[in-house]
């Protein structure tokens, strides 16, 4: 009930600003502005289940990482982001060859009472890596990019020979079975809100759905596993008798509905650094805008998205060892920095604590960029960083 109070002043308190003289603002956990009253419901039940937590008899473990999305999920409102960060490992060979033990490279932090089911990382590992959430504001609009706009900006044989490459991953979705591009992940695993929002809830809470069927816990056989997880018929996640939606649809309509960060104030500082990270070239892979395409509902319907990043693998040098799904050991997908003031820590291991250090991690495909940085003028310098704490 007091969610619903809290989903239901958020909503006033747009309606209020929507109100002023000023250009309507969201503020960090509402959904998008004019979304109907029957989308706001779905939004209102995805932000419920979003921050439910569950408990072994709901289906939890029996290993997992968090006990509800919103654990990992919830700075500076629900959907962003937390300081925890989770496991991969797995064994690389002197030639680099990566292979993965026990069958996969997710490493569980957690499990259920009687721990049994207790993953432990296997000695042959010898590649660690560790990946911090992503905040997930403005998922909808990113999820409505078409493939071919990214696509567009892949320059995998570097032609314009900048140095910057840029892959699309190449990935099926789970949701669909079709090929797509993925987006969503520091990897571009998932193309869809839906086959992530499946994945994180059966590989972060333990929690089987239609998409992802079977129990996971790496190095546990099946028989233990049994023991922890009780057979039951059919998956843990249940269809609600009076929605008809699964507990992935509610994390798909929450994610779909919410609001981007909205920008900070622009003045002449703003926009003098963010002429600087064109001519810099940050733009090359942190692509300002992208737009959605044709959609039958007008929220999505060709909107420009304010993202910050052209949604593409490279290697700028901090790989985490970890091939998965397209992507390749030494390759991330670019952050948006939509929201970036609100971010700590930052890249995909969460090693950073301020974009100035975020930018001199950068090497590989974006060293030269970097270098334009670090030989600016200290002025120049704090003109970028006051822009990228504008987003
Ligand atoms: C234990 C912490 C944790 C929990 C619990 C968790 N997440 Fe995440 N989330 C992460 C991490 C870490 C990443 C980055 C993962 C990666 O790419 O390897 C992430 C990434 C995401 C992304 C990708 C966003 C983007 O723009 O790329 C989505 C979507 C997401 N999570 C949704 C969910 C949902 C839905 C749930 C609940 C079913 C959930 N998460 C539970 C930690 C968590
Ligand atoms: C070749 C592509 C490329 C270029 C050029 C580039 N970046 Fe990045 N940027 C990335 C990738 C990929 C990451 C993620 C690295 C990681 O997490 O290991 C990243 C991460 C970041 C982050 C951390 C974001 C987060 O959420 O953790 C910031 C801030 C950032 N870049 C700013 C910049 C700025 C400013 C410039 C220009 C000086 C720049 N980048 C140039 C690709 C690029």
């Amino acid at each position: 009930m007091t969610r619903f109070f809290m989903a239901l002043a958020a909503l006033l308190g747009v309606a209020w600003l929507s109100g002023q003289s000023t250009a309507r603002q969201t503020l960090p956990g509402d959904p998008l502005p004019d979304i109907t009253a029957v989308e706001f419901e779905q939004f209102r039940m995805g932000l419920e289940d979003f921050t439910e937590v569950e408990t072994a008899e709901d289906g939890l473990g029996p290993a997992f990482n968090g006990t509800s999305c919103a654990v990992c999920h919830s700075v500076p409102a629900i959907g962003g982001i937390s300081t925890m960060t989770e496991v991969r490992a797995g064994h690389a060979d002197g030639e680099g060859n990566f292979t993965e033990l026990n069958g996969g490279t997710l490493f569980h932090l957690f499990s259920i009472p009687g721990h049994l089911c207790q993953v432990r990382i296997p000695p042959e590992a010898n590649v660690l890596a560790r990946r911090a959430p992503i905040p997930v504001f403005g998922a909808g609009l990113v999820e409505a990019i078409p493939d071919e706009a990214i696509i567009a900006l892949e320059d995998p044989e570097d032609r314009d020979v900048d140095g910057i490459r840029g892959r699309a991953a190449r990935i099926t979705d789970v949701a669909s079975g079709r090929g797509r591009i993925g987006r969503f992940g520091w990897k571009a695993q998932h193309a869809t809100l839906l086959a992530f929002a499946a994945d994180a809830y059966r590989n972060e809470m333990g929690i089987t759905n239609d998409l992802f069927p079977d129990e996971v816990a790496l190095g546990v056989d099946a028989p233990t596993l049994a023991l922890c997880s009780p057979p039951r018929r059919g998956v843990e996640d249940v269809r609600d008798r009076r929605t008809g939606l699964r507990g992935i649809d509610n994390f798909e309509n929450f994610m779909r509905l919410l609001a981007p960060i909205a920008r900070g104030p622009e003045n002449h500082q703003t926009r003098n650094g963010e002429t600087l990270f064109r001519t810099f070239g940050c733009a090359s892979c942190h692509t300002p805008a992208l737009l959605t395409g044709r959609h039958s509902n007008p929220l999505f319907d060709q909107k420009p998205v304010r993202l910050y990043s052209d949604l593409l693998l490279h290697d700028v040098g901090t790989g985490d060892g970890i091939p998965q799904a397209a992507a390749q050991a030494s390759e991330i997908r670019t952050p948006a920095l939509w929201g970036l003031r609100f971010r700590k820590p930052l890249l995909h291991d969460g090693s950073v604590a301020t974009p100035d250090q975020a930018i001199r991690r950068h090497g590989g495909e974006a060293r030269t960029v970097v270098e334009r940085y670090i030989s600016a003028s200290a002025a120049e310098r704090a003109a970028l960083l006051v822009f990228l704490m504008s987003l």
